[in-house]
């Protein structure tokens, strides 16, 4: 079949500008508006990004129509399935699915690096008593920058392999350390034989005093999650680590703006608001009267968990998270009533008009935070939980962007401005 070809044209002059094609190897083509400027003095605009490419990727791929995504080309519901969240990640950071001796090897690497300098660790005590895990994991990941030195040549390979390590390694010790400050317990440093989840689960609940059993069934939905969570191609936050690291930042700060991103209860803080959304509903007798709210745009109400910018048929993660919600709770023998009222809601949602026609279907958020609660793990810590899983993503954009051949070109988008026309100062007594 042959590539079509596009072209912009000026209705009024008749002037011409060919746009040359972008291939992939799966979606849509990309018309290439990057010379539109140069030759027709005019900008392309698209405010939320719902038609505009930034970059080509080969990590991640979503159809939103089909609910299709997969990583590196394996659907994510035979990774939820048959992998495990470390060989996941290695899949994403590496291209491809890992031998045994890389995985082995991978594995290792990661165990040792989850330490963090006591220095870093005292930082927690400069926060206040009640502040947001999320907070703290924005400034702490941040200042991890202002320790390693050593590697921060982002066109070493090898700087860039020490960098990912570090970062998918100590997230959850940070993670953890921010919840264990939120309630002034002392800090549980990670344990290396553990897995990567088993460690998380002990560094959060385990205290000096007591032996800690980890619940093999907790330390396996949470793997499953941060499968589900690992990458979602050029989401808010990995644009914004993206952006950030196009100017040669360091990479840490730019991990540190994503998780700023991830917070906003648009995007990753969103399972954080579906919880307190059900507490707010409180019984499936409310149901209708907030469905009503939150089809009332004056009330500044919205079904959280529902809806997504890509998603315009259903989440793929959504389906297998309400799966293992059922699994979780059976298996935990937990009996929540907050399960049968998302479960109401979504029923009443996919068949309200209002729901079909803008086509809203509950996005990966709507049943996470259900399963987190089963699992012991507090509203605030929700949003940090999901910065775990999605640092594997924002490290293999970073290093994709970064060990791109020519570097990287900063990213510099352009406005229509609306200000004022140029005009002369006025002195003040003349005002
Ligand atoms: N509840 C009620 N109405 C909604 C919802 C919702 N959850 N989501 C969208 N709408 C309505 C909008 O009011 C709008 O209606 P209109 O066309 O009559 O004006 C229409 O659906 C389209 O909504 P937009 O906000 O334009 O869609 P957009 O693609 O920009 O936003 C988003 C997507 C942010 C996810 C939105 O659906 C939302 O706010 N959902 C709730 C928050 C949430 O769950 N976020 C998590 C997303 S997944 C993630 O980031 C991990």
């Amino acid at each position: 079949m042959t590539t079509p070809s596009y072209s912009l044209i000026n209705n009024e002059t008749g002037e011409k500008v060919d746009l040359p094609v972008v291939k992939g190897t799966l979606g849509p083509l990309g018309a290439d508006v990057g010379k539109v400027y140069d030759k027709m003095d005019l900008f392309t605009y698209d405010p939320g990004f719902t038609s505009t490419c930034s970059t080509k990727s080969a990590i991640t791929y979503i159809d939103g129509d089909k609910g299709i995504l997969l990583y590196r080309g394996y659907p994510v519901d035979q990774l939820a399935k048959h992998s495990t969240f470390i060989e996941v990640a290695y899949l994403i950071l590496h291209g491809e699915l890992p031998s045994k001796v890389q995985l082995d090897s991978f594995e290792a690497s990661i165990r040792r690096h989850t330490m963090i300098n006591e220095s870093l660790r005292r930082f927690f005590d400069g926060f206040n008593y009640d502040a947001h895990p999320m907070a703290m994991l924005t400034g702490i990941v941040g200042s991890l920058s202002a320790f390693y030195h050593d590697t921060t040549n982002n066109k070493d390979p090898k700087h860039r392999e020490i960098f990912a390590h570090r970062m998918i390694a100590k997230i959850p010790t940070i993670a953890a350390a921010a919840y264990k400050k939120s309630f002034g317990q002392p800090f549980m440093y990670p344990k290396n034989n553990l897995d990567y989840c088993s460690n998380l689960l002990r560094m959060m609940f385990a205290v000096p005093a007591e032996e800690y059993e980890i619940n093999p069934v907790a330390a396996k939905a949470l793997d499953v999650l941060f499968i589900l969570h690992a990458d979602h191609e050029q989401n808010a936050s990995t644009s914004t680590v993206r952006l950030a690291g196009s100017t040669g930042c360091n990479p840490y700060a730019a991990i540190s703006s994503g998780i700023a991103a991830l917070w906003g209860p648009a995007h990753g803080g969103a399972n954080e608001a579906v919880l307190k959304m059900l507490e707010e509903i409180g019984d499936v007798k409310k149901v209708p009267d907030f469905m009503a709210r939150a089809k009332d745009k004056n009330s500044g109400v919205r079904l959280m968990g529902f809806g997504h910018r890509v998603y315009k048929n259903f989440d793929p993660r959504a389906t297998i998270i309400r799966e293992q919600c059922h699994k979780v709770l059976k298996e935990l023998k937990i009996d929540d009533p907050q399960l049968e009222l998302a479960m109401k809601l979504e029923e009443i949602a996919l068949s309200d008009d209002y729901f079909k026609e803008r086509k809203l279907y509950p996005n990966v958020d709507f049943y996470s935070g259900i399963i987190y609660k089963a699992l012991g793990i507090p509203v605030n810590m929700f949003t940090p939980m999901f910065a775990i899983a999605r640092t594997v993503g924002w490290v293999a954009h970073w290093s994709e962007m970064t060990a791109e051949p020519g570097g990287v070109k900063i990213g510099r988008p352009r406005q229509v401005y609306t200000g004022s026309p140029v005009r002369d100062y006025a002195p003040i007594a003349t005002r």
